[in-house]
């Protein structure tokens, strides 16, 4: 049935404005004052936002990862996701040296089918190149859709994968219209630090962030930005979580690199202090990067707004206190590393970000969806609100006050990091494809509804922003 969504501000990433939006078979049909359509289902949006759903560019559902599997799956995350507005998740798709890459995008889509219930796609992890990668690669990239490949420069023994592997994905990369994502940090020195730490009996958790210093988050940002300014190809940083990060990306922009970088609601909200938690509890805490003194948050914020980061992910990895975190006692380099944010993260951003004039309306809703959605082959089917589009939408009450507790939350997880909070504005109705999956704040959706959506290949910096070119930059060299 078609519905008609009235009375609403209807927001994205360049206007606001009083509108009503009609919704057939699943698209955006129109978009109008006073609108009418017979027949159609009337939803009366008066004193709410009408924002495109959010785009969840880094999950990890159902993953194996420390010794153990991430407690939330591709249906109770993705229902957590929807509870929290966004309609999206695009998930890493972990491989395995020496298997066929379509191996393990058939074991993701095996995880993913009959349980998703909103849309989902996939990122592939490049652990290695050789023959038969750079032969599987182009059909992973056109027939399949799947248009980003993520290279961990950490996790030695794990996912690391070398600057070689590196360099030849952004080559393939470039060659095939993908975008590169890294998680920049520097592996190798990481294991000698830990294993110096552990050696002198620093085993807490507090130990997992000193042994992993903002400096050489900055050295392996820099170093993949470098990279990517041989190969002449486009690159994504995940999980930036400190200045160093942020001056490296700063820096390869204004030389003229396509280069984007993300941050996470818990590197926005959450400090290093925290790993110091008594009884182990530091332990909830423990991300890879780690969380920072307090003044990076500043630094983070500050990016968002001047667009030297982009967007916001989840990094959803979730991991229970009791059973899982626990593995890690008595040796913080066996705490499995992640947290669950998959919920919070919009509403964090919208409350901590627009309502505390960090950022604008506009650019919350770009950096919560538009800017994935252009940056991963989702635009504009996903990511806006538009003629022709997926009906992806959330109603949002922008006046609703919450806590948020492990005590309300939907993910399936037995603690929340941003336990006690107290945020401003919160989804109340959420579509995908035009159909409820949360209604008045009840999850009305059905697992197996998400679909898997095959992406467009990469849309290069030039066209998704206006920059200075290589020779026109002030004041230095480009790197190339
Ligand atoms: O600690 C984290 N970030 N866990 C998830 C895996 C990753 O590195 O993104
Ligand atoms: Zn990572
Ligand atoms: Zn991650």
């Amino acid at each position: 049935m078609a519905k008609l969504i009235k009375n609403g501000t209807i927001v994205t990433a360049t206007d606001h404005y009083q509108g009503d939006i009609l919704i057939e078979d699943g698209l955006i049909t129109g978009i109008g004052l006073n609108l009418s359509r017979e027949g159609a289902e009337i939803v009366d949006v008066t004193g709410k936002y009408v924002f495109p759903g959010g785009i969840d560019p880094h999950t990890h559902l159902d993953m194996p990862f420390g010794g153990t599997v991430t407690a939330d799956d591709f249906e109770t995350g993705t229902i957590a996701a929807a509870f929290g507005g966004t309609t999206t998740v695009i998930d890493f798709c972990l491989t395995n040296k020496g298997k066929p890459l379509s191996q393990s995008v058939q074991t993701w889509h095996q995880k993913a089918e009959g349980k998703a219930v909103i849309d989902y796609s996939f990122h592939l992890m490049i652990a290695e190149i050789n023959d038969e990668v750079l032969a599987e690669l182009p059909s992973m990239i056109h027939d399949e859709g799947i248009t980003s490949l993520k290279v961990f420069m950490a996790y030695k023994n794990v996912f690391q994968a070398d600057d070689g592997t590196l360099y030849r994905t952004l080559l393939e990369a470039k060659k095939h219209g993908a975008l590169v994502m890294v998680h920049a940090e520097n592996g190798d020195v990481i294991e000698y630090l830990i294993k110096e730490a552990l050696e002198a009996g620093q085993t807490d958790p507090i130990y997992h962030a000193l042994t992993r210093p903002s400096l050489i988050e900055g050295e392996a940002t820099g170093r993949a930005a470098k990279l990517t300014a041989l190969a002449n190809s486009q690159l994504y940083v995940v999980h930036v979580t400190c200045e160093e990060a942020v001056q490296q990306i700063t820096e390869a922009r204004n030389r003229g690199v396509d280069i984007w970088g993300e941050t996470c609601p818990q590197y926005l909200m959450l400090d290093q202090s925290y790993l110091e938690k008594p009884d182990f509890e530091g332990a909830k805490y423990v991300w890879s990067p780690p969380l920072r003194p307090k003044f990076h948050q500043d630094v983070l914020w500050n990016a968002l707004k001047t667009g030297q980061l982009q967007t916001v992910g989840s990094d959803q990895c979730s991991f229970n206190f009791n059973g899982q975190k626990d593995l890690g006692l008595g040796d913080f380099s066996k705490i499995p590393n992640g947290g669950p944010c998959i919920e919070d993260r919009f509403s964090i951003l919208f409350s901590e970000g627009v309502g505390k004039g960090r950022i604008t309306l506009n650019q919350f809703v770009d950096i919560v969806s538009t800017r994935s959605a252009k940056l991963f082959g989702l635009f504009p089917k996903k990511g806006t609100i538009a003629v022709g589009g997926d009906a992806d939408i959330v109603i949002f009450d922008p006046n609703a006050k919450r806590t948020i507790s492990a005590e309300t939350h939907h993910m399936n997880v037995d603690y929340n990091p941003f336990e006690g909070i107290e945020i401003t504005g919160e989804p109340v109705t959420v579509l995908s494809r035009g159909a409820y999956v949360i209604r008045d704040k009840q999850f009305v959706g059905e697992a197996g509804n998400g679909q898997f959506i095959k992406r467009g290949t990469y849309v290069s910096f030039s066209s998704q922003v206006t920059q200075p070119k290589k020779e026109t930059v002030q004041g230095g060299t480009p790197y190339v």
